[in-house]
């Protein structure tokens, strides 16, 4: 019997494709046995990634595609009732998402390339 082996990291990106406060790189993956999007950017320097489903309603929340900072470039808002986010952690800072944060995703940068880090509830949508 073979056993099925889960990946430890998953390449994300070349590390010069997360730009400051940028366009986010968005990725599939399967939240709690489900295909879902995720996304990541880059602020304050370091990569962060959150599954792109807002703590209000679960829906995905970019107000075009691969845009989730609002105008300030300061909070992650959702395009739908206008929930603000932190970047830096996910939580829910304004708007109806009522204290709760979004979904995070580890990342990691190194060698010019960032990773991102399978959990229990988070795995990688393999298309092959
Ligand atoms: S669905 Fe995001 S604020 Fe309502």
């Amino acid at each position: 019997m073979s056993e099925v082996l889960k990946p430890t990291e998953v390449e994300l990106c070349e590390a010069d494709a997360l730009v400051e406060r940028g366009p986010a790189v968005p990725f599939d993956i399967v939240l709690w046995s489900q295909g879902a999007r995720a996304f990541a950017l880059r602020f304050d320097g370091r990569p962060v990634a959150y599954v792109n489903r807002c703590a209000h309603v679960p829906v995905e929340m970019d107000w075009q595609p691969n845009q989730f900072l609002d105008d300030s470039g300061d909070w992650i808002i959702c395009s739908i009732h206008g929930a603000l986010y932190d970047p830096r952690d996910g939580h829910c800072v304004g708007g109806p998402c009522r204290g709760e944060g979004l979904i995070r995703v580890e990342v990691d940068e190194r060698d010019g390339k960032v990773y991102w880090y399978p959990s229990g509830d988070i795995q990688p949508a393999f298309t092959d």
